[in-house]
This record gives C-alpha cells, structure tokens and sequence, in this order.
C-alpha cells in the first residue's frame, strides 16, 4: 500500500479500524493538546504510526507528547538517527523515522523489531508505511494533513485498532480535541 494509504484502515494490511475521529489542528499549540490529551492514557506495549507528508506535523505530535509525559530535554528529529531513545518515569519511549529507508526490511536489519512494541515502551513511528507488510500493527494511527484551503493549520484523522488506541481516541474526544467520525 502506498503512503497516502487511508487512516481508516491498517496502513500494512488494510484491516478495518475500531473507531476513528477528525482533529481540527489551526496552529502547532492545537498539535500539543491533541498530544497532551492522549498522553495520559498511553500504556506500554502500544504502538502509534504518525502519518503524513513530509512537514505535515508527526515531529510536532511527538515532541509534544514527550513533553506532556514530562520530557524536558530537547526532541531532536529521528530523520537521520533513525531512532530517538526516551528513558521515561513511566515507561521507555521510542521515536523512529522510516523515511530513509528504501527497502521494507530495513527496519527488521536494523534490529528495530526487537525494541517495537515491546512490553515496557511505547513506539511512535514516523513514515510507518516504509516498513512495509511485517510491521507490527498500530494501536493507534494519526494522519497529519495540509488543509485542502490553504490555511496554514493541519487536521488529523485519527483511526484506532484495539481498545487501548480506542481509549486514546475517546481521551481526545473528551479534551474536545476530536470529533468522533
Ligand atoms: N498544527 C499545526 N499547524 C501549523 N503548523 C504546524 C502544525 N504542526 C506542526 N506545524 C509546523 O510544521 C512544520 C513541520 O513539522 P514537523 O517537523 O513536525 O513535520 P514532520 O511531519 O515530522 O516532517 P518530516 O516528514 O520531514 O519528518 C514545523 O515548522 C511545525 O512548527
Ligand atoms: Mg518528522
């Protein structure tokens, strides 16, 4: 499946979505309290594939909920790293970037399937759709979009694959970050 594959579906294998719901993101702080509004509700194992085209926001998301879960340090960009490591109270996060890669086994030759989804951290992956057909599915997808008007915000549509991406879904809603479709 290519990159603009449907939120609504599992980027990899097209398996229909538990719930999904529409975030109006006008500016970078609307981004942090969509990210601030899920934060409480993560838990570890889970796995969050940030979608969208190159500058849509996935970094912003990212660095936003780092900061939420009390991150004070700087969120560098995954771009060339490929993976970023955060040693949190609660749990490890992982923030990978797939956009460099040109086969859909490279994350599986860089180990990276030894640290997605594993039991004591949560895994946001960037450019998720690179890793191709064995990648783990998500709980929760978020698709960052330009606004079709020109405008300079973005919105989200933001699907959920199991009850724990349902919670996050429902956690946003209820913040008044999203709208359930
Ligand atoms: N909701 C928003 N409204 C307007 N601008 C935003 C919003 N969210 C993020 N931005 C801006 O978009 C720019 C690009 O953001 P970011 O680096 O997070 O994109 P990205 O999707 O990670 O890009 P890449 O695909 O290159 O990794 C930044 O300047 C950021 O401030
Ligand atoms: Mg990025």
């Amino acid at each position: 499946m290519t990159d603009s594959a449907r939120s609504d579906q599992h980027p990899a294998r097209g398996a229909p979505a538990l719930a999904t719901g529409h975030a109006e993101l006008p500016d970078e702080q609307a981004t942090a309290a969509l990210a601030l509004a899920i934060e409480p509700v993560l838990t570890p194992g889970m796995i969050i594939f940030l979608c969208g085209e190159l500058g849509a926001g996935k970094t912003s998301f990212a660095r936003s909920l780092l900061q939420s879960l009390g991150y004070h340090g700087r969120v560098k960009s995954p771009t060339f790293t490929l993976v970023e490591l955060y040693n949190l109270s609660r749990y490890e996060l992982y923030h990978f970037d797939f956009y460099r890669f040109t086969h859909e086994n490279e994350w599986l030759n860089a180990g990276f399937d030894e640290l997605i989804g594993s039991a004591g951290a949560v895994s946001l992956i960037e450019w998720p759709e690179r890793g191709g057909e064995q990648l783990p599915a998500p709980d929760l997808t978020v698709r960052l979009r330009y606004r079709d008007d020109g405008a300079s915000g973005r919105d989200a549509l933001i699907a959920a694959f199991s009850p724990q991406g349902v919670a996050c879904l429902n956690a946003a809603c209820a913040a008044g970050c999203c709208r359930l479709d």
